[in-house]
């Protein structure tokens, strides 16, 4: 994939994502939305900087000069990441993916650890199962929060961009490398919350919970109230595996609704806690 290539791969995953969100609605959930002009160029900044840091690292297929699909992946330090993975929808199931995950997985092949977030596409998860990914059930936590839940939260501040060396020390040791330039993607997405013993972090955006990284299960449960006091009408923490039962504990006590979604898929690893992953970011 190159520069030229990341607007027309933005519209298939919006194409893609779109139907699969429409299909797989949750009762209590606010309709799937197309992406809006911010959320598109946001998409394609993100994956510009994935091309910027892994040149090698993402693969289009293409048939007459037209892109079919493609996926994106990058390498932080001793783990592999798979960004984002569609085909054309009315192409999909022809073998198109498996050209192009088994590139993007090659570029990662030699680093001990793979990580890539699942959607509930049979599909997908047939590639990712054959790729030697093994698929973690995962938990979404969503709803309302119950404001008369919440405890007095002390020991948190807003982040700085001092604090990102030792986010990348504590993402080491959860996922075996840093976030490092994804940082910023993610501070433009939203507020960084972390505490001043400097013990764990989370991104929030009063909507959704984007990542949380803990040193231990109290630290991570603060973290995570103090996300759910800064939510609007209706708040949702994904990608929560059973290794990371706290967030579901702090769920039932806030009256949050659980559903199982997803997948983790993880290679040469096992589910990381305290931890919630990104969906991209991971
Ligand atoms: C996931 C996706 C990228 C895979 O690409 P694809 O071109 O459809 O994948 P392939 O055809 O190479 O492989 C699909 C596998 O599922 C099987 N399959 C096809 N249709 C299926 C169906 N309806 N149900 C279950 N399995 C099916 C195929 O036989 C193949 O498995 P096999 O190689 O073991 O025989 C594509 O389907 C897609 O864009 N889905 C929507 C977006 C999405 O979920 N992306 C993944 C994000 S995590």
């Amino acid at each position: 994939m190159t520069d030229a290539d990341v607007p027309v791969a933005e519209g298939i995953s919006d194409d893609a994502f779109f139907a699969l969100d429409v299909a797989g609605r949750l009762p209590s959930a606010p309709a799937p939305q197309r992406r809006t002009p911010e959320q598109r160029a946001a998409w394609e900044a993100r994956t510009r900087g994935f091309l910027d840091s892994d040149p090698g690292g993402s693969w289009v297929a293409e048939q007459d000069g037209e892109m079919l699909g493609f996926a994106t992946g990058y390498r932080r330090e001793q783990v592999w990441c798979l960004a984002t993975f569609a085909v054309r929808p009315g192409l999909q199931g022809a073998g198109i993916g498996a050209q192009v995950l088994d590139a993007a997985v090659a570029y990662g092949s030699d680093l001990p650890r793979g990580m890539l977030a699942a959607s509930v596409d049979p599909r997908a998860l047939r590639r990712y199962h054959r790729a030697g990914f093994r698929l973690h059930p995962q938990l979404t936590l969503h709803g309302t929060v119950d404001r008369s839940t919440l405890p007095a939260v002390t020991g948190v501040r807003d982040g700085r961009p001092d604090d990102l060396a030792w986010m990348d020390d504590l993402d080491r040791v959860r996922r075996g490398g840093p976030h490092g330039p994804d940082h910023h993607r993610l501070l433009a997405a939203g507020r960084l919350v972390v505490t001043t013993d400097r013990a764990g972090y989370a991104y929030t955006n009063g909507r959704v919970l984007a990542l949380l990284a803990a040193r231990d299960e109290d630290t991570a449960r603060t973290l995570l109230w103090e996300c759910l006091a800064s939510a609007g009408d209706h708040y949702e923490a994904a990608h929560v595996t059973s290794a990371n039962y706290w967030a579901v504990e702090v769920a039932m006590t806030a009256r949050l609704d659980l559903v199982a979604r997803g997948y983790l898929g993880l290679r040469g690893m096992a589910p990381p806690a305290p931890y919630v992953h990104h969906g991209a970011l991971l």
